[in-house]
């Protein structure tokens, strides 16, 4: 023993024992051997920082969004590839409306919580893996703060392509991401100035999630301003089109593919 976190998937995992405490059914992680306790994800980053985050918001229904969400939903047009898909929430209304959706993700374990949601089509891969299915799209959701899928300067060119490559003629992109720059917490601003002194988009956090004795290996996530987009965007096959900061430090990007 190491101390160290096993190798695992933290989010299938946690999103399965997220759905058993909201319904009941199935093994529950309990305190106190009686006692149900919410499963919270937490989330370590490289500086030793450390946050736990309830992860019961992954399954919640519109009513408990963000107006942010409803007003993503709203712009859905055509096929959609809901990347990262989660639990499904955002799938299963889209599904509800009778758009034609595919949810998208990594983790099996998540995959089969879909499943169990009623969650009709599903691909286990990175969308870099789904180019080869053939399979096209109109629309791509990257909901929840998934706009970090772009991790930084050096994935974004690579990840931005992999959508254009899976998208029909006229298709879009709508991202949901966070503006980390309003804060004046000494830990964040360090943070910031220490990526930048090593060559990283400011808010370029380098994490790892950890789920009861399970961890993910160290990955980037990209929390970045709409400026800062615009720059990654540049050059792309993509366009950025609007930015919606109704919610701000939230923010709604939408992309179009220009050529
Ligand atoms: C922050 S959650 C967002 C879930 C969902 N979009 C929502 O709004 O509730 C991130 C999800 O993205 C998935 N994910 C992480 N890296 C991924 C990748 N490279 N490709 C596809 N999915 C990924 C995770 O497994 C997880 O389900």
């Amino acid at each position: 023993m190491t101390g160290e976190p096993r190798t695992g998937d933290v989010f299938g995992e946690l999103l399965r024992d997220a759905l058993a405490v909201a319904t009941g059914i199935g093994p529950r992680p309990l305190a106190g051997g009686r006692l149900p306790r919410p499963v919270i994800e937490i989330i370590e980053r490289d500086d030793g920082l450390v946050n736990g985050a309830p992860a019961a918001h992954y399954l919640d229904g519109p009513q408990d969004w963000q107006p942010h969400d409803h007003r993503a939903v709203d712009r859905v047009r055509g096929a959609t590839l809901d990347v990262g898909v989660g639990a499904g929430r955002i799938a299963l209304l889209l599904q509800e409306r009778g758009v034609p959706v595919t949810g998208l993700d990594t983790s099996a374990g998540a995959l089969r919580v879909c499943r169990r949601r009623g969650v009709r089509d599903l691909v286990h891969a990175t969308v870099d893996e789904h180019a080869a299915s053939g399979r096209r799209y109109d629309t791509f959701l990257l909901l929840g703060n998934n706009l970090g899928l772009l991790e930084g300067r050096e994935r974004a060119p690579a990840f931005l392509a992999a959508l254009a490559a899976v998208a029909r003629p006229g298709a879009q992109v709508i991202a949901h991401g966070t503006d980390p720059y309003g804060t004046r917490d000494p830990v964040h601003t360090a943070y910031h100035e220490h990526n930048r002194r090593r060559g990283r988009l400011g808010g370029q956090l380098r994490l790892r999630l950890r789920y009861r004795e399970l961890g993910t290996p160290w990955f980037d996530y990209l929390v970045c301003s709409p400026e800062e987009l615009a720059e990654l965007v540049h050059g792309s096959p993509w366009q950025l089109v609007d930015v919606d900061n109704r919610d701000a430090p939230y923010y709604l990007a939408t992309l179009r593919l220009a050529r």
